[in-house]
């Protein structure tokens, strides 16, 4: 397959990873970009490690064929299942000069200066809590840091099903955001460790104290993928610049296209279904 162009490519399990994919077009508009939604087998958030390990490489694969240079896993679950054994394992074997970054990283480096008390919550889902990542990767920058952890798993199908404003949703939010806090009551900052959560901000804000900071991932993500490139030069010349954006889906493109809008200001128009295995 010939490729004119090489993106830069961004994968979600669905949907969410558009958020991100958009604070980083913001900050690096002129760069080419293409986007997978594994929306036909989302969400990964309740499945198995091996699963979302496979899956993720599958779209890793993908990826590549399309002529991305790297690709950011825009989706904490694949990030904590999945992304370490993609770099270490699978990567030096397809092609060692390719990189494949998640999002949990870049998020836990910003922590650090944004908690004033050292306690700490995240919000995620089914996949990425149990896997500790977030812990883990904390306390091993900043081992002083109390993380306290709250898997919320209704809220990504509130997202996807466009329930996310409704008056019902109200009920899960709050069951959630009270669950991390009992676990803690001085947390002063909680991480949004999951993709779809940004779209239910202005209820998350609603049932969480006003003195709480609510982090969400994208600018942090998009502002160290800046920082990765301006130091690998090598890298940054590798990726086209004429401004595209592609969408590939494993839904149809049409209801991709409908829900991507929920996401996104500008709506997607280049969407093509794909198959992966
Ligand atoms: N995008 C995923 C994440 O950030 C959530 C969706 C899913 O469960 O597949 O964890």
């Amino acid at each position: 397959m010939h490729n004119p162009t090489s993106p830069i490519g961004v994968f979600d399990s669905g949907y969410g990873g558009l958020t991100i994919l958009q604070q980083i077009r913001q900050l690096m508009p002129d760069y080419d970009y293409v986007y997978l939604g594994d929306n036909a087998r989302t969400p990964y958030g309740s499945r198995s490690f091996e699963i979302v390990y496979q899956f993720t490489l599958q779209a890793v694969r993908r990826l590549f064929k399309e002529g991305c240079p790297i690709i950011i896993l825009a989706c904490n679950t694949a990030s904590a299942k999945a992304l370490r054994t993609i770099q270490q394992h699978d990567l030096p074997n397809i092609d060692p000069t390719r990189r494949v970054l998640g999002v949990i990283r870049p998020t836990v480096e910003a922590i650090g200066e944004i908690t004033r008390n050292y306690h700490v919550g995240v919000l995620a889902t089914q996949g990425t809590i149990a896997s500790e990542s977030y812990p883990l990767e904390i306390t091993k920058i900043y081992p002083h840091i109390r993380v306290s952890s709250q898997a919320c798993p209704l809220w990504v199908p509130l997202v996807e099903n466009n329930e996310h404003q409704s008056p019902g949703a109200d009920f899960f939010v709050k069951k959630y955001i009270d669950g991390l806090l009992q676990k803690d009551s001085d947390i002063d900052t909680i991480i949004l460790g999951c993709t779809h959560y940004p779209l239910l901000y202005d209820k998350i804000r609603q049932f969480t104290p006003a003195h709480i900071r609510i982090i969400a991932q994208g600018s942090y993500v998009a502002h160290s993928l800046t920082d990765y490139l301006q130091r690998h030069r090598d890298m940054q010349e590798r990726i086209s610049r004429q401004g595209t954006c592609r969408f590939l889906t494993t839904e149809q493109a049409d209801r991709f296209s409908t829900s991507a809008n929920l996401f996104l200001t500008d709506s997607p128009i280049n969407v093509e279904t794909i198959t992966l295995q």
